[in-house]
């Protein structure tokens, strides 16, 4: 159901039993106040009875004394619903305002009426009456006057009143709902304006943004937030078709070698080294496009948020060390020394294999950049404690360092600070950008930069809390 339609018969609904409460409550003190009127007249004609029995001689037991001439006169009362008896306590009457009738109050009711007043009602012919019962002397005697009102009318306003209600209150409560239901539609008006502009955004016009009205009400704020999210989004878009773009590009690059060798090789004539020779050219390509294939399978892995780690307790220097001895021969053949230092013994939580892929591929950035006879660092060490530990690892050659301008910028994707002598070294410019994924998949983060001194510095801090350290840390 729409919200409309649901603010409107929730109001219609709530003005309902609004208005039946009032209605209620409003007959019940409109009731209460006649009630309390006709007790007030009631009290005042028992006391004016009690007055006129104090000042006169006991009268003989005369029950219809009203009719005898003057004795009427002396308790007729001023409404004709009204009446009026004189009892003896032992129930017999004594004087009576209107026609034959029985005493008005007998037993209990009698007795307690003799000794204090007693409020009652009481049903005479067919009709509700409210009764006072109060004691009075009478000469030497005590007797009681019991006074009463038709309590006719108090019903009768309750009844109309119960109408007015029940006739105006409908159309009330309907007309309530119906005003929701406009103001709800009103109030609706402008969502209902962003919902049909967002729903033309469409993926080809991802710079549409929809319009903030200056109200600065809830309604501007949706539109800000939502503003904001497709900021995010047309920047998460951007970069996606950016990612395929670069990485279309970069397939293209080995494949059109690819082919090129095997055109080659497949001309006549061609000798058995020319044949060797392009089948190894086509190994080196189809390694290279199998290196890139991973490398763009682990980046997308790691945007949509897969685990794509199995970290498990590991001692990183042996993964350095490991490292280390793979590169060495290449390190050799540019004379270049490899030194690595740092705690032997430090533990911590990680994917040794992930691990391992980073300092690959931070090795094979300072090897490339290191000067012949140069020496790269590769340092492990722990800053911090308890829960901010941090182990670092440090990979630093002394080669030119990194472009200043281009530090911001050295750890996204496809990035290359000498596009021409990278693509040259086979560079992807994803190298980076991985290392960079695995440290915020450990929970920890990559930074670059140029220390004093010269050369490049790429530090990896991953987080190596006292939990996942082993028993042979000595801190
Ligand atoms: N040690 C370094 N000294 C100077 N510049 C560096 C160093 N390491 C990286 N760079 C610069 O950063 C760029 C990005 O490095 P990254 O490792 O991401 O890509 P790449 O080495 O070009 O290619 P790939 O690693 O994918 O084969 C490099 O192209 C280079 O310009
Ligand atoms: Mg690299």
């Amino acid at each position: 159901m729409p919200l409309r339609w649901r603010l409107a018969l929730l109001f219609t609904l709530g003005a309902a039993i609004l208005i039946g409460g009032v209605a209620l409550l409003f007959r019940q003190q409109l009731a209460a106040g006649m009630n309390s009127s006709l007790d007030d007249t009631l009290r005042a004609r028992a006391d004016a009875q009690v007055a006129r029995l104090a000042s006169s001689t006991p009268p003989p037991p005369a029950p219809f004394r009203e009719h005898e001439g003057n004795g009427r006169a002396e308790t007729s009362d001023p409404g004709s619903d009204d009446v009026t008896q004189v009892l003896s306590t032992s129930g017999k009457v004594l004087e009576n305002s209107g026609d034959s009738r029985g005493p008005l109050a007998s037993g209990t009711r009698l007795r307690d009426a003799a000794k204090g007043s007693e409020q009652f009602t009481a049903v005479i012919e067919g009709q509700r009456y409210r009764m006072l019962g109060v004691p009075a002397r009478n000469g030497d005697r005590t007797v009681v006057v019991v006074v009463g009102a038709s309590t006719q009318i108090v019903e009768a306003t309750k009844a109309r009143t119960g109408k007015i209600f029940l006739t105006a209150g409908p159309p009330a409560a309907a007309l309530m709902g119906f005003a929701a239901y406009l103001l709800a539609g009103a109030a609706l008006r402008p969502v209902e304006r962003l919902r049909r502009r967002l729903a033309d955004i469409s993926e080809h016009d991802i710079d549409a943004r929809l319009r903030v009205p200056g109200t600065r009400d809830e309604i501007a704020t949706l539109a800000t937030t939502m503003n904001t999210v497709l900021d995010r989004l047309a920047r998460a878009l951007a970069r996606e078709r950016g990612f395929v773009a670069d990485a279309g590009h970069e397939l293209r690059t080995p494949l059109t070698t690819l082919k090129a060798e095997l055109e080659l090789a497949q001309q006549p004539g061609r000798s058995r080294q020319a044949l060797a020779a392009a089948v190894d050219a086509a190994a080196q390509d189809t390694d290279r496009l199998i290196r890139l294939a991973e490398d763009l399978l682990l980046l997308a892995r790691a945007d949509e948020g897969h685990a794509f780690l199995r970290p498990r307790p590991m001692t990183p220097h042996d993964v350095l060390a490991a490292a280390v001895r793979s590169a060495s021969a290449r390190a050799a053949a540019h004379r270049v020394t490899l030194r690595l230092s740092g705690d032997e013994h430090l533990r911590l939580t990680a994917d040794p294999d992930r691990l391992r892929q980073a300092i690959d591929n931070l090795l094979d950035n300072a090897l490339r950049y290191s000067p012949p006879g140069g020496v790269i660092d590769v340092g492990l060490g722990r800053h911090g404690r308890h829960r901010r530990a941090v182990a670092v690892i440090e990979v630093r050659d002394h080669g030119p360092g990194f472009p200043p301008e281009f530090l911001p910028v050295a750890f996204e994707r496809f990035r290359r600070a000498d596009t021409a002598r990278s693509r040259a070294d086979g560079g992807t410019g994803l190298g980076l950008a991985i290392v960079r994924s695995i440290a915020h998949a450990h929970g920890g983060r990559a930074v670059a930069d140029n220390p004093p001194g010269g050369g490049a510095r790429v530090r990896l801090e991953l987080p190596a809390t006292p939990a996942q350290d082993g028993p042979a840390h000595d801190g």
